[in-house]
């Protein structure tokens, strides 16, 4: 029999499921369309052996090893419903499911209490690495009671991928704990790619070449900049298309999809209080680049007044995007430690660090000294005030100035790098101007405010009425 079910054999179901079974583990399967069950066993080769093709999700059920456990890795959103209501009348007290999808983690939170109101468990799992990660190693992020997760512990070690031989997965809190860390993790990473889009962008307005941009990044992925990110990068800069012959780069359309992983960070950022401006400028810039024809009448009406680009030196570019990505990653574990404090998680952020050491796809060495940071505390929550993280920033905030200003002078858009480093310059400053603020507020609303002389909160100005 079955160790686990896997339900859901799309890229990352079927990757999944040849990474369980390669694992060790017996492994039924099954897809709602049976096409997709008739290619994983075709394509499985030896593996096939550990595989169990079910046709209905009774003949699944009945093939696991109670208590059971099922994973599922169908789209978020109604989907996942959809195969819980089927799934649960077939599934006795103490069985599990896993949703190992993108989920929203308020429905992570609302599904954990149905289920186990009906003494079912349920685990919301966030897992990273793409179809790659998901065969050979991902890294996993997983929500739910920690006793639910010791029954499966065994399985999901075995598959994660591996750093200096550790497991990069963890169980990280209650219910919507995993899937709120991996949204968060996707935050993160949209904001890592749209740096590396500007630097991008940048070059190409500079007229650089893309073989010397390709070298560029591959001799940035052996400094401080080392990543998954950067390392693609190049790859991706040198590639050529099969039919053309010309660049791959060059023959793509600028439009960039989004699944919604971006926006949902935004959203529980602002919910929780917080602002993850870099992230936000992220999904902005690929809502807008959704708008090509809008773009381009745009560029017709208001053609750029070619104020040339000034030379960027290479070194202040690295460290630039250096800045950005310790700003990025700031904002996301600010972010974590709100929520960890809003919904009781008690998040564990240097296992958080320590576990996208590998597999995911934001993996980076830059996750070593955050991993340190963590573990000393970050002072007030912000990874940007952390002694470890103080003198990279420090060196590298001069150059993302640099580089954003001459960016901004010749009009050439890096709207994430000039939200990093606005962020950065409203955090380092101890009187802001939000008096300004206040007293506006008062001024047509009343609303009252503190003063820096005296205890309260229900001050008024000298305004009429
Ligand atoms: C990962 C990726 C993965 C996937 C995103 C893409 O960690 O493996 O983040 O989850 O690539 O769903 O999301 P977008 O379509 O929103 O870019």
């Amino acid at each position: 029999m079955a160790r686990i079910g896997v339900v859901g054999l799309g890229t990352m179901g079927a990757a999944l499921a040849l990474n369980i079974a390669d694992s060790g583990f017996d492994v039924a399967v099954y897809n709602r369309s049976e096409g997709a069950t008739n290619d994983l066993m075709a394509g499985a080769g030896g593996l096939a052996e550990r595989l169990i093709p079910a046709k209905t999700l009774e003949e699944l059920v009945a093939a696991i090893e109670p208590p059971r456990s099922i994973l599922i890795m169908v789209k978020a959103g109604d989907p996942v419903d959809s195969v819980i209501a089927s799934l649960t009348p077939l599934l006795d007290k103490g069985d599990l499911i896993i949703d190992g999808g993108n989920a929203d983690f308020n429905d992570t939170r609302r599904r954990t209490e149905a289920l186990t109101s009906e003494g079912l468990g349920y685990l919301g799992v966030g897992v990273s690495g793409g179809e790659e990660g998901a065969r050979h190693g991902p890294s996993i992020m997983v929500g739910g009671t920690e006793e639910t997760y010791r029954g499966i512990e065994d399985i999901i070690e075995a598959i994660a991928a591996k750093f200096k031989g550790a497991p990069c997965a963890a169980w990280l809190g209650p219910d919507g704990a995993g899937h709120f860390v991996k949204t968060v993790h996707n935050g993160i990473e949209y904001a890592d790619m749209q740096f590396i889009a500007e630097v991008y962008g940048l070059l190409r307005a500079e007229g650089r070449p893309l073989d010397k941009m390709a070298k560029m990044f591959a001799e940035w992925n052996g400094g401080p900049l080392h990543s998954y990110l950067i390392e693609i990068t190049a790859e991706i800069l040198a590639a050529a298309d099969k039919d053309t012959g010309k660049p791959v780069v060059d023959v793509i359309l600028d439009q960039a999809g989004q699944k919604g992983t971006g926006r949902w960070t935004v959203i529980a950022a602002l919910k929780l209080g917080q602002s993850a401006t870099a992230i936000e400028s992220a999904v902005a810039a690929r809502s807008w680049s959704a708008d090509k024809a809008a773009r381009e009448a745009a560029e017709a009406a208001y053609p750029n007044a070619k104020v040339a680009l000034s030379t960027l030196l290479d070194t202040d570019l690295e460290l630039a995007l250096l800045g950005a990505r310790i700003i990025g990653y700031g904002q996301g574990f600010a972010l974590l430690g709100a929520a960890s404090e809003a919904f009781d998680w008690n998040l564990d952020l240097q296992k958080i660090a320590e576990i996208w050491r590998a597999g995911c796809i934001i993996r980076s060495s830059l996750l070593d000294e955050i991993m340190m940071a963590a573990d000393e505390g970050l002072p007030h929550g912000q990874l940007i005030l952390s002694p470890v993280i103080q003198p990279h920033l420090k060196e590298a905030v001069p150059a993302l100035r640099r580089v954003t200003a001459a960016a901004v002078q010749a009009g050439v858009p890096v709207p994430a790098f000039a939200a990093a480093l606005s962020y950065f310059d409203t955090f380092r400053r101890g009187r802001g101007t939000a008096d300004l603020i206040q007293a506006q507020r008062d001024f047509f609303g009343r609303h009252g405010f503190e003063r820096v002389d005296r205890e309260g909160t229900d001050f008024h100005g000298p305004w009429a009425g």
